[in-house]
């Protein structure tokens, strides 16, 4: 008996999710495996309701849960609101702290069918397929931050120790052991203090890892590299922030930002999101990508050891885009509604 805690969120998120756990129950009665779907708030809508990002129920939901799936959170009233005292971001900054996800895997897969969609040259997108390590509970986004007396002046302070690279770096090695054995921490060792930490600590680790071949890349040179030769890279460690835009870079390259799923795990409960966001201008309008949404589900399915169930999804979202079942940012010509795509999945999948 699986226990899932679902957080649909803001924006396109409810419309993902909806299709997510279409697919969920089709392939949970396809292995016969029981299942709990408990639904939670989070972000923007969770303030509407409740006046906090992350009500204490939806976190104690998540505690109790074997996996966490989320959809998106954020609304642009607060984007353009910087003296906003309470902000939906807060609800996911404030979840990953409590459930001690320290380290959020993102893999950036490309498909060859969509290679056309990329804003880079196909030949340089082409078998692009690398794994983005991002440490999520530490560094500038969770150091202490304020403003001086008058308010003119503000800080954010970045953080990290030993312990917390070496947890997330021996996660790193061990996904670099089964992929092509090559890691590349990314990092501003020229200049920051945290970054020559992360060096001299992944070094050190090193050693346990003879079969990895560890390389070092400052992080401006990484983001070009991403763009010129993103086939260079198998698995990349980085820190909390580094990995938070050099994620968002390397989504763009595959076609569609709508296709990347992404895990967060460590401590407790792991969490399963896609990349998007809540790209609140397609909210309500049936014209979401499902498919980061439906790929971080299958995420969780290989985190709770159903790593069948995880292959058939990959194999029917392939056959789908073959087939042409895409949504309109993908063809803009002929295209299929956010619902209209997980409707294809849920018949293909029962009929395997
Ligand atoms: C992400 C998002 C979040 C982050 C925001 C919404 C707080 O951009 O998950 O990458 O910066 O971590
Ligand atoms: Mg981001």
């Amino acid at each position: 008996m699986y226990k899932i805690a679902v957080l649909p969120g803001d924006g396109i998120g409810p419309e993902v999710i909806e299709q997510s756990i279409k697919i969920f129950k089709i392939l949970m009665e396809n292995e016969q495996v029981k299942y709990n779907i408990q639904e939670g708030l989070i972000g923007a809508i969770a303030i509407d309701l409740t006046g906090k990002a992350l009500p204490d129920e939806t976190l104690d939901l998540c505690r109790k849960s074997d996996a966490v799936l989320m959809g998106a959170v954020g609304h642009p009233k607060y984007d353009l609101d910087p003296t906003a005292k309470i902000r939906p971001e807060q609800g996911l900054l404030k979840i990953r702290k409590e459930l001690g996800l320290y380290a959020n895997i993102r893999p950036i897969a490309t498909y060859s069918l969509l290679n056309s969609c990329s804003p880079l040259k196909e030949h340089l997108v082409r078998n692009v397929d690398f794994v983005v390590y991002r440490e999520l509970t530490g560094g500038i986004y969770f150091g202490n931050k304020g403003r001086n007396e008058n308010g003119t002046e503000a800080f954010d302070n970045c953080i990290y120790s030993v312990d917390e690279i070496e947890k997330i770096g021996h996660m790193a090695f061990k996904a670099a052991r089964k992929r092509r054995k090559k890691l590349t921490l990314v990092d501003k060792a020229n200049v920051l203090e945290t970054s020559r930490l992360w060096r001299e600590t992944v070094q050190k680790m090193s050693k346990d890892y003879p079969d990895i071949s560890l390389d070092f890349m400052f992080v401006d040179a990484a983001a070009m590299r991403i763009i010129q030769n993103p086939g260079y890279f198998d698995v990349i460690l980085t820190e909390n922030m580094f990995g938070d835009i050099l994620t968002d870079e390397a989504s763009v390259i595959t076609g569609s930002i709508g296709m990347l799923p992404s895990a967060s795990v460590g401590e407790k409960t792991a969490l399963f999101e896609p990349v998007h966001g809540s790209f609140p201008e397609g909210a309500g309008k049936n014209i979401a990508n499902p498919y980061a949404a439906i790929l971080s589900m299958g995420m969780m399915l290989e985190y709770l050891e159903m790593t069948n169930a995880e292959k058939k999804i990959k194999k029917a979202i392939e056959i789908a885009i073959q087939k042409g079942i895409v949504t309109p940012e993908i063809n803009p010509a002929k295209n299929y509604t956010t619902s209209e795509v997980g409707d294809w999945l849920v018949q293909y999948l029962g009929t395997i």
